[in-house]
């Protein structure tokens, strides 16, 4: 694939239920606790970028309180129509944009944060960290959040499985410009950019055994659905069944001797002049 067409590529996870997991799997309160590790609070204008159909938006919302206010940044006019229904209200607004571009703003942010955003921009993720973070003002805080080892720390997996796995992880790496690892690359983009007072937090974002939730099941199954669609993965060792592969995943997920991981990785920093 040429890098034009890379470009030219829409969001990898690019489906119909991609609002409905969004808002499933986000855990408010983790995302009001990390914003405020980061700095962020009461009386500040935040952007979020990436902010899907806007649940962490108003997260934020509810840690700057009201007066603050919190703009939400998507390129996807569908998931915007959502937020704006759900989430939009005197405190809090949303902007359609590309951030492959970079944003301006005018008065400039206090605070730019963004989750399981940069995962999706493996080449170019320190020019799309510069794009998001234009519209801060000098001494505004920037906060990136993205997982580590993504899709990859289970076990208790059968050897075709893992392979399988591994295997579409590479396509998407390959293919898609899809980066497993940015969790481990946020503290280098604000190093590199000239933020101060960098600081960085690992925790757990998933953390499953035994039987794990309904909405859980549901946010992996979607992942991997998509992910393997997409992948264009020949599912050799299914004997090009995907059907095959995917009911071996539902297993997987249904067995409670199931045990995942997935690091989550923050970091924040001071922006200078
Ligand atoms: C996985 S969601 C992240 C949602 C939210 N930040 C969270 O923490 O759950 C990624 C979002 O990024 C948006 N997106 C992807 N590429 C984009 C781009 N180039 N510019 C703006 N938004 C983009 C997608 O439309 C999607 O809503």
């Amino acid at each position: 694939m040429s890098k034009d067409s890379q470009l030219n590529k829409t969001y990898l996870m690019e489906n119909q239920e991609e609002g409905k997991r969004l808002e499933l799997k986000t855990d408010r309160e983790a995302v009001k606790r990390q914003a405020a590790w980061a700095g962020i609070g009461p009386g500040m204008r935040v952007l979020d970028v990436g902010c899907g159909t806007g649940i962490t938006t108003d997260a934020l919302a509810e840690l700057v309180g009201k007066t603050g206010h919190v703009t939400g940044l998507d390129f996807s006019e569908e998931r915007l129509a959502v937020a704006r229904e759900r989430y939009g209200s005197e405190n809090v607004s949303f902007v359609q944009h590309d951030i492959r571009c970079p944003f301006q703003s005018s008065p400039p942010y206090d605070a730019m944060w963004t989750r399981f955003f940069l995962e999706y921009f493996r080449n170019n993720q320190q020019q799309i960290v510069a794009n998001s973070v234009a519209s801060l003002r000098t001494g505004g805080i920037a906060c990136l959040a993205d997982l580590d080892n993504n899709s990859l720390g289970h076990s208790g997996l059968s050897e075709r499985l893992e392979q399988t796995l591994k295997s579409m992880m590479a396509r998407l790496e390959k293919d898609f410009d899809f980066d497993p690892n940015a969790g481990r690359r946020l503290y280098g983009h604000l190093y590199c950019l000239g933020f101060q007072e960098i600081a960085c937090l690992g925790e757990m974002h998933h953390l499953v055994y035994g039987n794990s939730s309904e909405d859980e099941k549901y946010n992996w199954i979607r992942k991997v659905e998509v992910a393997a669609q997409q992948s264009g993965c020949p599912f050799t060792a299914y004997n090009g069944s995907f059907e095959e592969f995917r009911a071996e995943v539902q297993d997987f997920l249904n067995n409670p001797l199931r045990f995942t991981y997935t690091p989550l990785i923050l970091a924040r920093g001071i922006k200078t002049a």
